[in-house]
């Protein structure tokens, strides 16, 4: 107080002055500061670009994703891989960004090609010999077929549903009561139960009325497909069981959109058709069956042995129609002999639930064992299989009667 009043004291002529003092020492201060502030910015921000860069050669891979990745949800641009992917190992930074390195793709460790690329010329131009470019597609290869010649050549991991592919990733997985993924794979060594069903199981199966029901929403898929299954309805007729259609196909939705609940509840059998012939091609559809307790009648381009437990599906593609019909009429009126379909229960589980066993893990953990991977030279043929080149040509030219017994000597000389 007494020091104010002083102040009062003083004349008007030495307060502006004082003030003026105070002013530029304020200003003064306030330069130096952000400047000095700035200057350690820069250095550190210098510092950490190094170091960044330091530990990227190192421990981060990252990857350009070139064309669409249909997964993209599944990581997030430009940080780590998702926590929610749960891999052991997330040192992957996964991005669309092709500018991240000044737009040289050649600094990226890996870049990844959808299907998109298989008809595309518009590919990176600089290739360094670290790189790794990788195929990855969950199509079939019967829809996307590779027919350019400069897809042989330049793929060095391929990233599909394809059992022989450097990383598979299937559409489920079955696992032991372990935890751990037996199928699919190449070989299996299934193992049999000789227990019953579990009595929750049987309650499910005690409730069924109706013989099979089909979800479909491609109206034109092959051909043979259809055929197969207007035959098998002829046949089921006359045992007095019909297949339900549901889908877009037949203008009949699932009540409340509910089908899994519809499945569980009155379907003996589940018809897992696919759309497509491939090698390995066997989607989730089949889970639609596993998970609502429907045996899955199978029909596709693989060997189901390397995807599914034994006596857990039907394939349809081994059997008469007359064959198939009369096995479902038996099953259905015998629950002792249906209920053998389950007894997988009791040593798997199948889903499509990946653990730290994600396939986007699994890629993360290759690109870091540093191996090298030289390219498929005969990519299509590979991709296609041997009868596959057809599927190049307008379908004029073929159909899937075309597909069995077609004399093939002159296309392979096409690869
Ligand atoms: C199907 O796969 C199993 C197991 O790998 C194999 O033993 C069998 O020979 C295959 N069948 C055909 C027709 O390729
Ligand atoms: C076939 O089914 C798959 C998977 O259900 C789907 O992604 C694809 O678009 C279908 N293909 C055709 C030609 O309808
Ligand atoms: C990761 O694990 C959680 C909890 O086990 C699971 O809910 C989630 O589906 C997993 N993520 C993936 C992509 O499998
Ligand atoms: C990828 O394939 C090319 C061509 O075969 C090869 O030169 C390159 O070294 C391979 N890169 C890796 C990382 O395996
Ligand atoms: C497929 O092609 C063969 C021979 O060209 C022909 O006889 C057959 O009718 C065709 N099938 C269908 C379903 O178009």
């Amino acid at each position: 107080m007494a020091y104010l009043l002083n102040l009062a004291n003083y004349t008007v002529k030495t307060m502006v002055y004082v003030f003026f003092f105070i002013s530029i020492c304020v200003v003064l201060h306030i330069w130096l500061f952000t400047y000095v502030l700035n200057l350690a910015d820069d250095v550190s921000s210098i510092f950490s670009i190094r170091k960044c860069l330091e530990t990227n050669s190192k421990h981060i891979k990252h990857i350009l994703i070139w064309t669409n990745f249909y997964y993209y949800h599944l990581i997030k641009d430009g940080k780590v891989i998702l926590p929610s992917l749960n891999c052991s190992n997330s040192n992957c930074v996964f991005t669309k960004n092709k500018a991240l390195f000044d737009e040289d793709y050649s600094r990226f460790d890996a870049i990844l090609f959808n299907e998109d690329i298989l008809n595309s010329k518009d590919r990176p131009l600089n290739r360094n010999q670290d790189q790794v470019y990788i195929f990855n597609t969950l199509e079939s290869s019967q829809v996307v077929p590779a027919c350019e010649v400069y897809n042989d050549g330049f793929f060095n991991l391929t990233f599909t549903y394809r059992l022989d592919s450097d990383i598979m990733w299937s559409y489920f997985v079955v696992r032991n009561r372990k935890g751990k993924i037996v199928a699919p794979s190449i070989s299996v060594k299934w193992r049999t139960s000789s227990r019953p069903v579990v009595k929750k199981i049987k309650s499910v199966l005690a409730g069924k009325r109706k013989a099979a029901v089909w979800l479909v929403s491609d109206c034109e898929a092959d051909s043979l497909r259809d055929e197969y299954l207007t035959r098998l309805q002829e046949h089921l007729f006359h045992f007095g069981l019909k297949i339900d259609v549901y889908g877009k196909c037949s203008h009949k939705r699932c009540p409340n959109d509910d089908c899994d609940k519809v499945i569980k509840k009155h379907y003996y059998f589940y018809m897992a058709f696919e759309n497509s012939s491939a090698e390995d091609y066997v989607t989730e559809k089949v889970l639609y069956g596993y998970r609502n307790y429907a045996v899955p009648v199978v029909y596709g381009g693989a060997n189901y042995s390397r995807f599914l437990p034994p006596s857990s599906y039907i394939n349809a593609r081994e059997m008469h129609p007359y064959n198939l019909a009369f096995a479902m009429y038996q099953a259905i009126k015998t629950p002792a002999l249906y209920e053998t379909y389950f007894k997988w229960t009791n040593l798997y589980t199948i889903n499509a639930d990946y653990k730290s066993d994600h396939p986007i893990c699994n890629l993360c953990n290759t690109l870091h064992r540093n191996q090298i991977y030289s390219t498929k030279d005969k990519f299509r043929l590979w991709w296609n299989g041997r009868n596959g080149m057809k599927w190049c040509l307008s379908t004029e030219y073929w159909n899937e009667t075309a597909n069995i017994n077609i004399d093939t000597r002159h296309i392979l000389k096409l690869y």
